[in-house]
């Protein structure tokens, strides 16, 4: 190499719509909520394809022998049979909880069969459990949640009916004691709603003389209502990273800083071009947002077919370059546009954070007028996923 060489530098890789897993994250805010709780069991609530982080990747991580017990889940909720089984099927061999219990009597022998637990909460389920030939379980007993409706009135039980579905239940020989009796609230994120305090009263006085574990609190109950936790946690959102509590998007005690939690998913893509225009010019579909004075546009390549929020309006911060952007114009199908300001330094291949880490989800959520669950499990199978 001659000293007047030119090298030219390297151009920035690009990336298209990328979900960075970050797997310390998710094992501290596992061990966060078991230290709100020490003397809990958790089921990891990993429905919707883990909220968007992959069912058996989340499973994984919360289930690896190597880990200690402060940071392996006791348990993994999912809402229906077919994730139950790619669990099993990715050889995981925790429990597993179809939390909304079995809609076929014939899928009680697969439960049977792969050491699947099911939620009861209504007559057919359990006419189905107690009329079932043991002989089709295998003569196995099936392990089984109890679901009461303490007033969210979605499933579960109604509360004069409690004594006679769990008598039923008790008296079955294809059921195994203990049985878990469990509730769900409805307000929970509310801290000044005072109907949680009604469904745990209500929960407590029929359960309350009864020596079965017990199961009330989902994210919201965990960082909110100590007296939901009895025996058993089932935290979803919160072990993502993700606030559940109301008004979660701006620095108040509600937020996951707040609450301590790290974000899991950071979702990134790069700039893939860059344009100079004029005050008064118009950018994207439908040349929904002008121009008021001359900038520098941004093209990310990510878009509402990556599961981007389509309904994010003007104004939602992207950060690139540690700085917040706003969104402009119309969120594409593979792109969005950005104001990167008429002074911008931006190069192609510069990556924008979409949410994550240093800009939450919860704030994104504000924006598309939703909410952060959505916007998580949303996310589509053509995002590339690294596991950081
Ligand atoms: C029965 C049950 N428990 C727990 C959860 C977890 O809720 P969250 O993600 O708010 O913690 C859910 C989710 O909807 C649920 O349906």
């Amino acid at each position: 190499m001659t000293s007047n060489t030119v090298i030219t530098p390297a151009k920035n890789t690009i990336i298209t719509a990328t979900a960075v897993i970050d797997s310390q994250a998710l094992l501290e805010n596992y061990q966060l909520i078991k230290s709100l709780a020490p003397n809990c069991k958790i089921l990891a609530v990993l429905k919707a394809n883990g909220y968007g982080h992959g069912l058996a990747r989340i499973a994984k991580l919360l289930s690896d022998s190597l880990l200690t017990e402060e940071y392996s889940a006791d348990a993994f909720g999912v809402a229906r049979l077919d994730e139950a089984l790619s669990l099993r099927a990715a050889g995981i061999v925790q429990p597993i909880v179809l939390l909304e219990g079995v809609f076929n009597q014939a899928d009680l022998p697969i439960v049977a069969v792969n050491d699947l637990q099911i939620v009861v909460h209504d007559q057919e389920q359990l006419d189905a459990i107690i009329h079932m030939p043991a002989e089709k379980l295998l003569h196995k007993q099936l392990k089984v949640w109890l679901k009461i409706d303490t007033g969210m009135h979605r499933l579960g039980i109604e509360t004069a009916d409690f004594d006679y579905f769990y008598q039923q239940l008790k008296s079955s020989n294809n059921v195994q004691t203990p049985i878990v009796l469990m509730s769900h609230l409805a307000c929970a994120d509310d801290k000044n709603d005072d109907s949680t305090t009604k469904q745990l009263a209500l929960f407590e006085q029929l359960t309350g003389h009864l020596d079965e574990p017990k199961s009330c609190a989902n994210s919201a109950g965990i960082c909110a209502w100590q007296q939901s936790h009895y025996d058993w946690l089932r935290p979803g959102l919160m072990l993502y990273g993700v606030s559940p509590l109301l008004n979660a998007d701006n620095n108040s005690h509600n937020s996951a800083q707040a609450l301590a939690i790290k974000p899991v998913m950071t979702l990134q893509a790069s700039l893939i071009a860059i344009r100079q225009i004029k005050a008064g010019e118009k950018v994207g579909y439908g040349a929904n947002w002008q121009a008021t004075k001359n900038t520098t546009i941004g093209v990310v390549a990510i878009g509402y077919g990556d599961g981007y929020p389509r309904h994010a309006n003007n104004n939602t911060p992207v950060l690139i370059n540690n700085r917040i952007v706003p969104l402009v114009g119309r969120v594409a199908m593979d792109m969005i546009t950005v104001d990167l300001g008429v002074d911008s330094t931006d190069k192609i291949g510069d990556i924008a954070t979409l949410w994550g880490k240093n800009l939450p989800v919860e704030v994104i959520a504000k924006h598309a007028t939703t909410i952060a669950y959505e916007l998580l499990c949303n996310i589509k199978p053509r995002v590339q996923i690294t596991v950081s």
